[in-house]
């Protein structure tokens, strides 16, 4: 066999992966930085480790799917039996299908099939590396027996090798308004597990699991990472074994949680499993984002037009929805510069509170006697897109529809609990999709809405599916895709936002069919700052809603100031969700500045690479969007907790191009951030404006003023 024969060479922006095919199953050799054709004789020549005491008498080494059989004693690649027998997977390569052809031999796609010939089954492994390096890999399985013992898939995991030098471990945690906090610990022997058993991501999903060199920051040193592109259970784990895998040290394994006898695969049946996407960078968090955004960007599902700014009327009026207030609320948004007006929760029948109303859809005649329609007329009148709410995934107790169809409900035989006094509605059925796109379509066509929110506001637990009694969360995830992906169809230019209680659905397998998500509740900016900071290390700005609020927040009580509220939501897909008509004059013209400034700069904040700072103290953040050109950038200066030191040391802006020459001004158009200073460092009010290279600014640095904590301005950059 030749080396190209032997190696599958996949390279896509600044990443390589060269995957072993010469023996029984695929064998990842390197997943990493660049490599060239002429060094992998090097990599193939060095892939067998030595063999130590206590061991096997040959090499160890690392599969794809490694298994016990082979081996391998930590978590395996892929678990099965048919009625307990065939339990040891035994997958061989039986053919290997090369992409398109690139620079020194190097493909960017690759479908290797295997097969187990004694327990029928072939799996197809397909791996496609794009050109921002995100490695995107996928499995389907097949039974193929037509014996009586159908295939029990247990589990289908990517199992990727991590080298010894990567021995520190970031994931996420939260809970709700406090979603994505990052959590971080060394690598160890055994396993960092999560396994998300919500049915939905959840508020304290792992996120993005990332893998690197002790002290990894967002510019330095060298990061692997993974993400599962999937709405419903999900698992990740970073694992070490004493004695290692092959010439590697540990493995990140990530794939769908399965239960038990959820995936049953009769003759001819396929599993299929979700997206899982790996990046590596060597330039720290920040170059993790720039691929993913790069992956996120081109995704049919993600928007291209100019994001809209939104008024959503939740924390307006709650459930108190009046047609008068909510057409002088629309006014009033038109007047300041919105362009999507969004009725929330309380439309349909049955409503008063969040106690009931689920599952029936129709329009509550009491609060809107003349139907919701005079509102999204005037709505529509004033030139804004209109949307609205809908959670179609869940059903009140106390509905029509509950009462006519207690078996359309999801739940286990202990009897399903309410959460929000709500249940979940069994998609797996064919009857409740129909009713329900029935229901959301109707409401599309005569509402001529361009927008929905899609909450789905509880977990769910012990989801057995009525008719066979088998878990169903693998089957309800697909469903609820399908009913996106369905009044896509139907409606090309309807835009979707996945909101679960705010942020506990946010991956990138529902944006690969949605056009924003709503990460959080919480509109405190404080709080804000570092939700959008670790959201955004995954997504980029334009799908990331960002709202301003009142000035004491609704979540926490916390009071601040609206320049800082301002810049907050800037960051994202902007919006308002506040009672314009409680505004002040100067409150309203404000709010008409900003939403100017954010029409000024969106087209720059949402194309652009996202770069977050490295600073030293821990209650300041710089960060900012540079234009793909490097000729434009806009960077928030934030203080989110006092500083310890009475002093402005210079602080390094990363990002620019190191050859430009940048003149940089303070822009506080929006209001002047709060000084705990009595003067700025003298170049922020020199006239003209300091100019500086990009190489000064990221390597030397600029004194920054002095701010209060709760307050943040913005440093323009052009060249
Ligand atoms: C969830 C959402 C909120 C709002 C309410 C309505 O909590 O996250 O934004 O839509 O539901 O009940």
């Amino acid at each position: 066999m030749t080396l190209d024969e032997r190696l599958i060479h996949l390279a896509g922006g600044a990443v390589t992966c060269v995957i072993d095919v010469s023996t029984g199953g695929p064998r990842v050799l390197h997943w990493g930085a660049r490599l060239a054709r002429e060094e992998l004789d090097a990599l193939a020549a060095t892939t067998e480790p030595a063999v130590v005491f206590s061991s096997f008498d040959v090499p160890r080494a690392l599969g794809l799917l490694p298994v016990s059989g082979e081996g391998w004693s930590s978590t395996p690649g892929i678990e099965w039996h048919r009625a307990g027998a065939y339990a040891d997977p035994r997958l061989a390569i039986t053919s290997v299908e090369r992409g398109a052809r690139k620079d020194h031999g190097a493909c960017d796609a690759v479908d290797i099939s295997l097969a187990d010939a004694e327990a029928e089954v072939t799996v197809l492994l397909t791996l496609r590396l794009d050109v921002h390096g995100i490695l995107r890999a996928r499995y389907c399985v097949t039974s193929h027996s037509d014996g009586e013992r159908p295939l029990d898939l247990a589990a289908l995991r990517i199992i990727m090798p991590l080298p010894a030098r990567a021995n520190e471990i970031m994931d996420f945690t939260g809970r709700w308004t406090r979603e994505r906090a990052p959590q971080r610990m060394p690598v160890s022997d055994g396993s960092h597990r999560r396994a998300a058993r919500r049915g939905r991501p959840g508020h304290d999903a792992p996120y993005l699991t990332v893998v690197g060199e002790e002290g990894f920051q967002f510019r330095s040193r060298e990061v692997w990472a993974v993400h599962v592109a999937w709405s419903g259970d999900s698992e990740v784990s970073v694992e070490r074994l004493p004695e290692g895998a092959g010439v590697h040290s540990a493995v990140v394994a990530a794939g769908e949680l399965l239960a038990p006898g959820e995936i049953r695969l009769g003759p001819g049946d396929q599993y299929c499993s979700p997206d899982v996407l790996l990046a590596w960078s060597n330039a720290g968090l920040d170059g993790l984002s720039e691929a993913f955004h790069g992956y996120a960007r081109g995704l049919d599902a993600h928007p291209n037009s100019p994001r809209p700014l939104t008024l959503n009327t939740w924390e307006a009026v709650y459930f108190d929805q009046d047609p008068g207030t909510l057409t002088r609320l629309a006014a009033l948004a038109a007047q300041v510069g919105v362009e999507r007006f969004v009725l929330d929760d309380g439309w349909f029948a049955g409503r008063p509170d969040d106690r009931s109303g689920l599952g029936d859809w129709v329009v509550d005649a009491s609060k809107w006697p003349d139907g919701v329609q005079q509102l999204a007329d005037a709505v529509h009148g004033h030139g804004m897109g209109f949307g609205l709410w809908f959670e179609p995934e869940m059903v009140n107790p106390g509905s029509e529809l509950a009462r006519a169809h207690a078996d359309w409900v999801l739940g286990t035989r202990i009897g399903p609990t309410t959460w929000r006094h709500q249940l979940v509605l069994d998609l797996t059925r064919r009857e409740v999709r129909e009713h329900l796109l029935e229901r959301i379509d109707h409401a599309v066509r005569t509402l001529g809405l361009d927008y929905i929110k899609w909450d789905h506001n509880r977990d769910l637990h012990g989801a057995v599916a009525h008719v066979d009694g088998a878990h169903a969360v693998h089957r309800q995830t697909l469903a609820a895709y399908e009913l996106i992906d369905t009044l896509h169809q139907r409606h090309p230019a309807l835009e979707i936002e996945s909101c679960a209680s705010g942020g506990a659905r946010v991956d990138l397998g529902i944006l690969s069919r949605t056009q924003r998500v709503w990460p959080s509740d919480t509109n405190d900016p404080i709080e804000r700052q570092m939700i959008q900071r670790w959201t955004g290390l995954l997504l980029p700005p334009e799908v990331v809603g960002s709202h301003v609020g009142p000035a004491r927040a609704h979540t926490t009580h916390r009071t601040s100031s609206l320049d800082f509220r301002f810049v907050t939501a800037l960051f994202g897909h902007a919006g308002i969700e506040w009672d314009l008509a409680s505004c002040s004059d100067e409150e309203l013209v404000a709010i008409a500045r900003w939403a100017r400034l954010y029409k000024e700069f969106r087209p720059l904040l949402h194309s652009g690479r996202t770069v977050r700072a490295d600073v030293a103290d821990p209650g300041a953040l710089l960060h900012g969007v540079v234009s793909i050109e490097l000729d434009h950038a806009l960077f928030s200066w934030a203080r989110v907790a006092t500083s310890g030191a009475a002093s402005t040391p210079r602080v390094r802006v990363p990002g620019l191009d190191p050859s430009r020459q940048y003149a940089i001004s303070l822009r506080e158009d929006l209001g002047k951030a709060s000084r705990q200073a009595v003067s700025d460092p003298s170049w922020a009010v020199a006239s003209p404006p300091l100019r500086a290279s990009g190489r000064f600014l990221a390597e030397v640095g600029l004194p920054l003023p002095l701010l209060n904590p709760g307050a943040a301005l913005l440093l323009e950059f052009r060249s």
